[in-house]
């Protein structure tokens, strides 16, 4: 993963350390440590993360009171839960987020203390009414309030242009040009910016109250995929269930949730039929293509043919981090059964009915060679008989496996789009910002320039 992972890759910033992780998603997750207390804070943990961040807490000998939730994420599962259960730690998040668990809100200028240093929280909604924004020594984590070159958008949960634009002139007033900007977001794999650059270069800091308010509403970007299954998942602290009915499958995809399906059937199962915008990840790929299952917004929805498979690389992603994972039942079988649109292409024959074949002619062979030209042939009939038993019992198919890499099974270079990187799929996907995301992410749509305002 594309990503500081190690407590080694912190980087001193005032007193404090800064362990950035970098999300593909584009989502940017924080852990502030004082080395001298051995305390750390967490803020914005992606659900993907939890491990991660556990890994290098844990691995620097740091303890983790605070776990911060900068606002209501609509485009990614939050972690806060699960990573503040595993270090008992204080949940925060402003009290109009009303999120389950939340022990700790606090108000406009309270202070968090990690040993002697003290991390200031500010109130700052626009993006949403519940934004909070950390100011430490020599940095400000401004979650999706100002970005870098952008600001966050405001259509949706409640997003109120005009308190963006005043959050942002009182947050920055004051702060010093060399103070370090850490966004919530970004998708172009920027760690960091300044907020003298951003003074300088930010367009949306050139502009008047008034023209802010009209460019941010004026060209809103596309809504996040799955928003109203992630706002469930982020305000109730529900876990994600590992497997969903056929129906219940088909209303995510019609809700805008098709971005967020991995078929890991063979590229030519997927030629003969699959979901409109799903992404093709076969089975014996998933562990090696794990960062782009990662860019693939959550939660996310894994198909085969009748679900075996895909529960099989449910098991395989698990121990890699990779949360949000959750079997369609029945397949692409019961998917299309029950109603749901697929595209057909060029019919092939499935991976299970190839196995079948395949084991049926290796025994026939056997049998016949053992017939009429050596009993020693024999020997091949029962080796696939008891390869077959092996896979039943193991649940596994090396078989399987091995004529899913035929060049008939290969995917077509056309076939569905891939699960995307982290920069330019995470947008479209939707999620916060304003300027590239005219495609849709957490940012606003590009402004007028400043001499078009
Ligand atoms: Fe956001």
């Amino acid at each position: 993963m594309s990503t500081a992972t190690t407590p080694s890759s912190a980087r001193a910033v005032g007193a404090l350390r800064v362990l950035p992780l970098l999300h593909p998603q584009g989502c940017r997750t924080y852990v502030l440590a004082d080395e001298t207390s051995r305390q750390a804070l967490a803020l914005d943990v992606h659900l993907d993360l939890v491990d991660t961040v556990e890994a290098a807490v844990r691995d620097a000998g740091w303890t983790l009171p605070y776990v911060v939730d900068s606002h209501t994420h609509a485009d990614h599962p939050s972690g806060a839960g699960a990573l503040a259960a595993r270090f008992a730690s204080t949940r925060i998040a402003h009290e109009l987020a009303g999120h389950d668990g939340v022990t700790r809100h606090p108000a406009d200028g309270d202070t968090l203390h990690l040993g002697d240093q003290a991390v200031t929280v500010r109130h700052a909604p626009g993006h949403t009414p519940d934004h909070l924004v950390l100011l430490a020594e020599g940095a400000l984590f401004a979650g999706d309030t100002l970005l870098i070159g952008s600001v966050a958008r405001t259509d949706f949960l409640g997003g109120d242009a005009g308190q963006l634009f005043d959050s942002i002139q009182v947050v920055l007033e004051g702060l010093p040009d060399d103070t370090l900007l850490y966004p919530g977001h970004d998708y172009e794999g920027r760690e960091h910016s300044t907020l003298g650059v951003e003074r300088r270069d930010n367009p949306w800091l050139q502009l008047d109250r008034a023209t802010f308010v009209e460019s941010i509403t004026a060209n809103p970007p596309t809504r996040p995929a799955n928003m109203d299954a992630l706002l469930e998942l982020n305000r109730r602290g529900t876990a994600m269930p590992e497997r969903i009915s056929a129906d219940g499958a088909i209303a995510r995809v019609r809700a805008g949730g098709s971005i967020s399906v991995i078929d890991v059937r063979t590229g030519g199962e997927y030629a003969s039929e699959h979901i409109p915008g799903s992404h093709l990840i076969p089975l014996d790929q998933v562990a090696a293509r794990a960062d782009e299952i990662r860019a693939v917004p959550a939660p996310r929805l894994l198909l085969c043919r009748t679900g075996q498979r895909a529960e099989m690389a449910r098991t395989t992603l698990a121990p890699l981090g990779i949360s949000g994972l959750t079997v369609i039942d029945g397949g692409i079988e019961a998917y299309v059964a029950r109603g749901g649109d697929a595209v057909k292409g060029k019919g092939a024959i499935s991976l299970e009915r190839q196995v079948r074949i395949a084991a049926g002619a290796l025994v026939a062979l056997g049998v016949g060679l053992g017939t009429f030209v050596h009993p020693a042939f024999y020997g091949l009939a029962g080796f696939v008989g008891l390869g077959l038993v092996f896979a039943g019992v193991t649940n596994t198919c090396a078989m399987g496996m091995l004529i899913a890499r035929m060049p008939w099974n290969r995917a077509p270079e056309t076939a569905g789009g891939s699960a995307g990187g982290c920069a330019a799929s995470a947008p479209s996907a939707g999620g916060c910002a304003a300027s590239a995301p005219a495609a849709g992410g957490c940012a606003a749509s590009l402004p007028p320039s400043p001499t078009e305002s």
